[in-house]
């Protein structure tokens, strides 16, 4: 009989599903000529508090999260892309290929969040550090915030692509992991599997991050929606 183990902690995958359908959201009321961009900037808050939630969480969360048992180096990625007609079982957390495009993603959506504080729409709305910077560094941010988004789209490409070269050449299914959190011992050895999802600690980090962000894009922001009115 083959056993079910818990590999994908259950905040892990929250934050997956938030994620994707924030950026996907994101997309969506950044290109309604600006009828939706309150609402846009609002999830711009939300995808920031979600990537700083997933920067402490792959420092402190279950093994298959932290960044130290996924961080790719050169000598990982060749042996991946090179050895893998190797007989061994599949990785139980991310490949160093995916790793990289993991910490890619989050990189890229980083930056987006951040440059969009500091711009506005050239109508009614601006983030809320529109203002406080050089016009240079404000053409910067601009500049990020339209094209940096580009990237985030190929690497969200390439992410499924991936996945369905794993589902249909490697006939491997790695979403109903990220959803259910559990991969076979047929597939994963037993050695792999995480205890618990720390849910508490997740609960606190999550508190905390939300704090901190309404901390830097309300209470601490120096333009406020009111002095357009
Ligand atoms: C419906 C669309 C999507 C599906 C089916 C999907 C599926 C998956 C799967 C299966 C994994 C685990 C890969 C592995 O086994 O190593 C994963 C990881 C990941 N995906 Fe997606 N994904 C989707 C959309 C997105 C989007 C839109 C983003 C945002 C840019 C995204 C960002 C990530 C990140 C950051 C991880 C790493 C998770 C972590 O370690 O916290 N995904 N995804
Ligand atoms: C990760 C989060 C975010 C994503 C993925 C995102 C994505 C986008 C995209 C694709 C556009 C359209 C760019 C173009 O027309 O070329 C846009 C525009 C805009 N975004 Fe964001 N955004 C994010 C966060 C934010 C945040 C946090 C704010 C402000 C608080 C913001 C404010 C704006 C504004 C004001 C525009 C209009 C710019 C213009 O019309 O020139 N965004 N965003």
């Amino acid at each position: 009989m083959h056993k079910k183990l818990l590999i994908w902690d259950l905040p892990l995958r929250l934050f997956h599903w938030a994620f994707a359908c924030t950026i996907l959201a994101l997309w969506y009321t950044a290109e309604q000529e600006g009828e939706f961009i309150e609402l846009h900037m609002q999830l711009g808050y939300f995808a920031l508090g979600l990537v700083i939630f997933r920067i402490i969480w792959g420092f402190v969360g279950p093994t298959h999260a932290k960044f130290s048992s996924f961080m790719p180096s050169p000598k990982s990625l060749y042996h991946y892309l090179c050895k893998q007609s190797s007989p061994s079982k599949p990785i139980a957390g991310h490949n160093p290929l995916g790793a990289l495009m993991i910490l890619l993603m989050l990189l890229l959506v980083l930056v987006q969040a951040i440059s969009g504080l500091f711009i506005d729409d050239d109508i009614f709305s601006s983030g809320p550090y529109y203002g406080t910077i050089s016009k240079e560094t404000e053409k910067l941010m601009r500049f990020l915030h339209h094209n940096v988004f580009d990237l985030i789209l190929a690497s969200i490409v390439l992410h499924l692509s991936a996945i369905t070269y794993y589902w249909q050449v490697k006939k491997l299914n790695l979403v109903k992991p990220m959803i259910t959190g559990k991969k076979s011992t047929k597939l994963v050895d037993k050695s792999t599997a995480i205890a618990h999802s720390k849910i508490v600690l997740a609960i606190i980090i999550a508190l905390l991050t939300a704090a901190f962000v309404y901390w830097l894009v309300i209470i601490n922001a120096p333009v406020s929606d009111d002095f357009y009115y």
